[in-house]
């Protein structure tokens, strides 16, 4: 039987909407005032669920401490207190939460043990957040 280990971590980050492949007028009426060219900022909470066996020597799915560090390595050292639109990862794509969301769970995805990750979520606000699932859960009946 597996189980599940969740974690949350907080992200304190800026960007500004805009899309190159739309008009200024465009981008306007698709982001609003988050089309602001000063941009603002977003304290992101990131939440981490990772599913395995659980390791009969250990009682555990995963280490929590080897999942902090991955995740202090790959996403917070790489996103905290900065701009997302000066990532690299964001020069061709837009820096919504959905991406931002899609591009965590990439950097994460390779750095922990085979097929454990499950899912990335990512809030935004008290009222939005955004979720990627691993290839093919999303048909498993969540
Ligand atoms: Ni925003």
């Amino acid at each position: 039987m597996k189980a599940y280990f969740g974690r949350r971590y907080m992200l304190s980050a800026s960007h500004r909407l805009h899309s190159d492949a739309l008009s200024a007028e465009e981008n306007q009426a698709t982001y609003g005032k988050c089309n602001n060219p000063y941009g603002h900022g977003h304290n992101y909470v990131v939440e981490v669920l990772v599913g395995g066996n659980v390791a009969p020597e250990t009682g555990m799915v995963l280490d929590l401490v080897a999942m902090d560090e991955v995740v202090r390595t790959r996403v917070l050292q790489r996103f905290d207190h900065t701009n997302l639109n000066q990532d690299p990862l964001f020069t061709s794509q837009v820096p919504t939460t959905e991406n931002l969301c899609r591009a965590v769970f990439d950097l994460l995805k390779d750095e922990l043990p085979a097929g454990q990750l499950d899912y990335v979520r990512v809030e935004e606000t008290e009222n939005n957040f955004f979720q990627c699932y691993a290839a093919g859960a999303e048909s498993s009946g969540r």
